[in-house]
């Protein structure tokens, strides 16, 4: 009853969904960051306005509004959103909607709005700290073909796992801002990503293009940060960042880019992270990163120079958090490496640019089935 007192109350002054050639939602909402205790939610608006979300929980009496607030300010005035929503309990489903006012003029002492506008209810879980088994759905190198995504995910059992990884290259280059949309974003919307998140892990092509540094204003990172510790229950999935192929100093880079450094600032942060209590304490450890930390092939070409960086950097940090699976993509191509004694203690799988890889984890291990867009499984191993 309460639901529908509030209801009334807004549709007085918003319209639901779109005006007629006015103010609109232009892509999302999507869910990002989704834990025990938070979520946040991106949206874009085709003007400039003053966005928030509204959330619903049956623990509630009303829905709590939620605002992009930095410094004191509320981040308005533009076309994107991030909402973090912190402070929420496990294992609990919220219901939320996304509300919009155009900021029609923004002068220093008077701000006038124009339309106001608020979406349908959406819902999500938040996750449940003891879960024992996790399912993930893997896709890679899709390189803005949104409608082979779209044919690898409809391929899984994308509607029942916890989360969707992008294993990188998603894009080929960002030098437009609809980029990222077009390629993965909008059609991740449409499937499963208004109620569940899907992780980004970024590639080398993700690098590339002059709106690169403006990437992380679509996805969700770890204390502001392209790699970090995404915990289900027992089961650690570490994402790095493996930065471009080729060295820093090659000359289609143009002396900007320091992804040496970067892999050494992620080797330090993960030394340290699979020390602590939390790490410790999980039975399950899977590194999702986009290059490969091995060889493929014998042919050494400046391409390589990441592998090498990666497999020097990282071989005895693996070995020594007892590393259970390394996944990757990048080559094209697929490729199993079998664990080593002397060298990688941890397989690697290299998933293709055209299969869709489903990770499950439960008491007796982890599994992996790789299938591809044609519908033949060409990869099912139990770890
Ligand atoms: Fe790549």
């Amino acid at each position: 009853m309460k639901r529908a007192v509030t209801y009334f109350i807004l549709s007085a002054t918003c319209t639901i969904g779109a005006l007629a050639d006015g103010l609109r939602f232009s892509h999302g909402p999507y869910l990002q960051n989704v834990t025990t205790d938070e979520a946040t939610i991106f949206f874009t608006t085709n003007e400039r306005t003053f966005s928030w979300v509204e959330i619903e929980s049956e623990e509630w009496n009303t829905p709590r509004q939620y605002f992009n607030t930095e410094a004191g300010l509320v981040q308005a005035y533009r076309y994107d959103n991030a909402v973090h929503i912190k402070n929420l309990k496990p294992g609990k489903n919220y219901r939320y909607r996304l509300v919009s006012k155009e900021i029609k003029d923004f002068q220093p002492y008077k701000i006038t709005y124009g339309d106001s506008i608020a979406s349908e209810w959406y819902s999500f879980n938040t996750l449940t700290p003891k879960m024992q088994d996790c399912s993930f759905v893997i896709v890679n190198d899709i390189h803005d073909n949104a409608e082979k995504l779209r044919t690898l995910l409809e391929l899984s059992s994308y509607e029942k796992a916890d989360a969707i990884f992008y294993l990188g290259d998603m894009i080929s280059h960002f030098d437009n801002p609809e980029t990222p949309y077009n390629g993965f974003i909008d059609v991740s919307t449409e499937l499963f990503a208004k109620n569940k998140p899907f992780i980004a892990v970024r590639g080398n092509h993700e690098t590339r293009g002059n709106l690169a540094r403006t990437y992380h204003n679509y996805i969700g990172r770890k204390q502001g940060e392209f790699y970090g510790i995404y915990y289900y229950g027992n089961t650690a999935i570490i994402v790095l960042d493996t930065g471009e192929d080729k060295p820093d100093t090659h000359p289609v880079y143009g002396g900007i880019n320091r992804f040496d450094e970067y892999r050494k600032q992620q080797a330090e942060w993960l030394e340290k992270e699979i020390g602590s209590k939390r790490f410790r304490k999980t039975k399950n450890r899977i590194v999702l990163m986009h290059i490969p930390p091995v060889h493929t092939s014998r042919t050494a070409t400046p391409e390589d120079h990441a592998v090498g960086h990666l497999a020097e950097l990282f071989t005895p940090i693996f070995n020594k958090a007892k590393v259970d699976l390394v996944l990757s993509g990048h080559t094209h191509r697929h490729y199993f490496v079998e664990k080593r004694d002397g060298s990688n203690k941890f397989p690697v799988v290299i998933n293709d640019h055209r299969s869709v890889a489903e990770l499950s984890v439960n008491k007796e291990g982890i599994k992996i089935k790789i299938t591809a867009a044609d519908g033949n499984t060409i990869f099912d191993k139990q770890f």
